[in-house]
């Protein structure tokens, strides 16, 4: 497949403006701002299919339409780049080695629905990915695609970086306007979600960066030639973060739905030593493990959901069958309890008691009661406030559930049977 997201991310110098003006960079803007209304402009990205590739797949078209239907000013435009998942590390290729196609994405979605300020709301821990950013910023300000007044065009448009401090639920979009309002960041109820009520309370569209880096590619070949890539149900080309035991880790830009074992076998050049594959999270720490045996799947927001498990940010990691399935679970779920935000009871008291009784399986003291606690308190996390609750039992309840025989193992032999020497 052409390379379209990471077309540019192997040009010499590929983050600075020379290079991607050079490409065809800010065409886009141009077409946009000169030949096309907000209104051709959210039709054209409803027609592409495009869902957003934050995690939720919500369609990108119709967050633009509700956001462009308020009529309360200011509105904001935020660019969530707070990609803080364990093994999730697909925007940080844009943010680096593309940052333009993120600006002009932003720009074209505030042109669309009337936003006159934006935030790039950045991990902490991406400081190379700050400079980048502000450079990249600054430049266009100078050439003006940024400030008043862009193109000779009524549109304005300011737009600044803040960097998080290292806390993971500030990538959740509420808690990340409470965390851009100089607050603790904490969730907020939805609805009202915030295309209506957002930072500050006013209108705030909030989008993720892999989804923005799309919008040029929409606007400079139109939105049936975008809905023709991929997944029928869910179009478009993905960036797949693959990690853990595969020959080559990396991120692969591939059409939507591609299917999980191409991704592995072919793309990451199958599993290290030639040794048997025994796990795959197909879509973050918090999806639900699959087993060998189900990674024919479509790699696709649909798809997934029906293996029982899901896309989310599509990182896909991987274990052999030299890795301890309990010691992942622990792993993962060691994860979930430290970032915690500690507003709700079910996810706050849910990941601890979970750690603590994977914990005891890992290191050989739990019982085969341990078992139906796991999976009981899992199913209490389903009431937590926000997503990370509501998910972060998924690694552990899915392994209980597909590896029941390892965790007995660990029970029965009152140890863990990978730990060496043992
Ligand atoms: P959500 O389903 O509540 O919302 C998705 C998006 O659509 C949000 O922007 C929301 O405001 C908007 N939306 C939904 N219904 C709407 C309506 N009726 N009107 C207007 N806007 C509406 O999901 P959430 O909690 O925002 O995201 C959860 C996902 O995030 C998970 O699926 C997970 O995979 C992903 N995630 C991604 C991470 C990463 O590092 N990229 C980390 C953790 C989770
Ligand atoms: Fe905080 Fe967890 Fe509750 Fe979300 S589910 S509000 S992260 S305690």
């Amino acid at each position: 497949m052409e390379r379209l997201l990471l077309r540019n991310v192997d040009k010499e110098n590929s983050h600075t403006i020379e290079v991607y003006i050079k490409g065809g960079g800010y065409q886009a803007l141009k077409k946009a701002l000169k030949e096309m209304s907000p209104e051709d402009i959210i039709e054209e990205v409803k027609e592409s299919g495009l869902r957003g590739r934050g995690g939720a797949g919500f369609p990108t078209g119709l967050k633009w339409e509700f956001a462009a239907a308020d009529v309360k000013e200011p509105k904001f435009f935020v660019c969530n780049a707070d990609e803080g998942e364990p093994c999730t590390f697909k925007d940080r290729v844009i943010i680096e080695k593309d940052p333009h196609a993120l600006i002009e994405g932003m720009l074209i979605g505030a042109y669309a629905t009337g936003c006159r300020y934006g935030y790039i709301y950045l991990r902490g821990e991406y400081p190379i990915g700050r400079k980048i950013l502000e450079r990249a910023i600054a430049e266009a300000y100078e050439k003006g695609f940024l400030g008043e007044n862009i193109l000779g065009t009524e549109f304005s448009f300011d737009l600044y970086v803040h960097s998080g401090a290292g806390a993971y639920i500030c990538g959740e979009e509420t808690a990340l306007i409470d965390s851009l309002e100089g607050r603790r960041g904490e969730p907020r109820i939805k609805p009202p979600f915030p295309v209506n009520a957002g930072y500050l309370w006013q209108p705030t569209v909030v989008n993720n960066v892999e989804t923005l880096a799309n919008i040029p590619l929409i606007i400079e070949r139109g939105g049936k030639w975008y809905s023709q890539i991929g997944s029928p149900d869910c179009p478009g080309p993905k960036l797949y973060a693959v990690s853990g035991k595969v020959k080559r880790p990396g991120v692969y830009e591939l059409p939507m739905g591609t299917p999980l074992r191409e991704i592995i076998y072919e793309h990451a050049g199958g599993i290290v030593g030639d040794r048997k594959l025994k796990a795959v999270f197909p879509g973050g720490a918090s999806s639900c493990v699959l087993t060998p045996e189900e990674i024919d799947v479509p790699m696709d927001f649909p798809s997934l959901a029906k293996a029982g498990t899901m896309l989310g940010s599509g990182a896909v990691m991987v274990l052999d069958e030299t890795d301890c399935i309990v010691k992942a679970a622990l792993r993962l779920i060691e994860f979930f309890r430290h970032e915690s935000c500690g507003k709700c009871v079910p996810c706050r008291e849910g990941t601890d008691w979970l750690v603590r009784i994977v914990r005891r399986i890992e290191e050989g003291q739990g019982t085969e009661d341990d078992l139906d606690v796991i999976l009981s308190v899992s199913e209490t996390m389903e009431n937590s406030f926000c997503g990370l609750g509501m998910a972060a039992h998924n690694p552990v309840a899915s392994t209980v559930k597909k590896f029941r025989e390892e965790f007995l193992k660990h029970i029965k032999l009152g140890r863990c049977p990978f730990r060496s020497g043992q």
